[in-house]
């Protein structure tokens, strides 16, 4: 496929905790020259922000005014081809990855103004579309009209597997049982909390890759977007 689709479209990849979005929403984006943007990324970035600053996120008030001192940005890192996570000119990308950041993310992540200052964000990026965004409300509440939805699933135990090695590779004194509870408890908060819970969008394509090659994947999702296309 070209690599300048005739009609830029937005391709939305929701799912559960580490099933391989961003994965595939990578190669995508390197496949049609869309922009990848890695919404989990946004909302590890407030929660790395409230830990170090000590905001009490319980307190209305203070996330309101914490949230007013935030400024994030993606800035595309040519040499590893992907964009990185900026939190007030720091690049972040690499500490919003650890563990710390993920046992508190998703408690952050239910908050209704967190959530408003992240979507109003997310939908100015998506204005031009030629965009593929993943996360779990961006098929349902973001972009409920994009032309590519794509809800992603993967068996459980490969879902620890692949996260425990990722993380092990940084940091191995990590437990799997400490990757395990982390997934089930982001999963339960993500699907339960009363704004934009993780849904499957009813226009949603479903993708199972717990037993398909990336390749396999990536020609999966290339024939939905030539759907889409048209
Ligand atoms: O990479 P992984 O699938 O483990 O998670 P992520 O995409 O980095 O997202 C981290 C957390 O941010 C999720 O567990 C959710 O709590 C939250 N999130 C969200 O609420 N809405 C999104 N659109 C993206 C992430």
């Amino acid at each position: 496929m070209a690599k300048t689709a005739l009609k830029p479209i937005i391709i939305t990849i929701d799912g559960w905790s580490s099933c391989g979005k961003s994965t595939l929403a990578r190669q995508l984006a390197k496949k049609l020259g869309y922009i990848y943007i890695d919404s989990g990324a946004m909302y590890r970035a407030i929660t790395l922000y409230f830990l170090r600053n000590h905001v009490d996120w319980t307190a209305p008030e203070e996330v309101h005014e914490a949230l007013g001192d935030i400024e994030l940005e993606f800035r595309f890192n040519e040499k590893a081809e992907k964009s990185e996570m900026f939190l007030n000119g720091e690049n972040v990308e690499f500490v919003i990855r650890d563990l710390v950041v993920a046992e508190k993310v998703s408690e952050i992540a239910a908050i209704r103004e967190v959530r408003e200052f992240a979507v109003a964000q997310q939908r100015r990026m998506g204005k031009k579309k030629g965009i593929v965004m993943d996360g779990r409300d961006i098929g349902t509440v973001v972009f409920p009209k994009a032309e590519l939805k794509i809800f992603m699933t993967a068996d459980n135990a490969i879902r620890v597997e692949r996260r425990f090695r990722e993380l092990f590779d940084k940091n191995p004194n990590i437990t799997i049982e400490e990757v395990k509870n982390n997934l089930e408890m982001r999963d339960y908060i993500d699907s339960n909390r009363e704004v934009s819970p993780l849904r499957q969008a009813a226009d949603a394509r479903v993708l199972d890759n717990s037993s398909i090659t990336a390749e396999e994947q990536l020609k999966v999702a290339l024939g939905w977007v030539r759907e889409a296309i048209g």
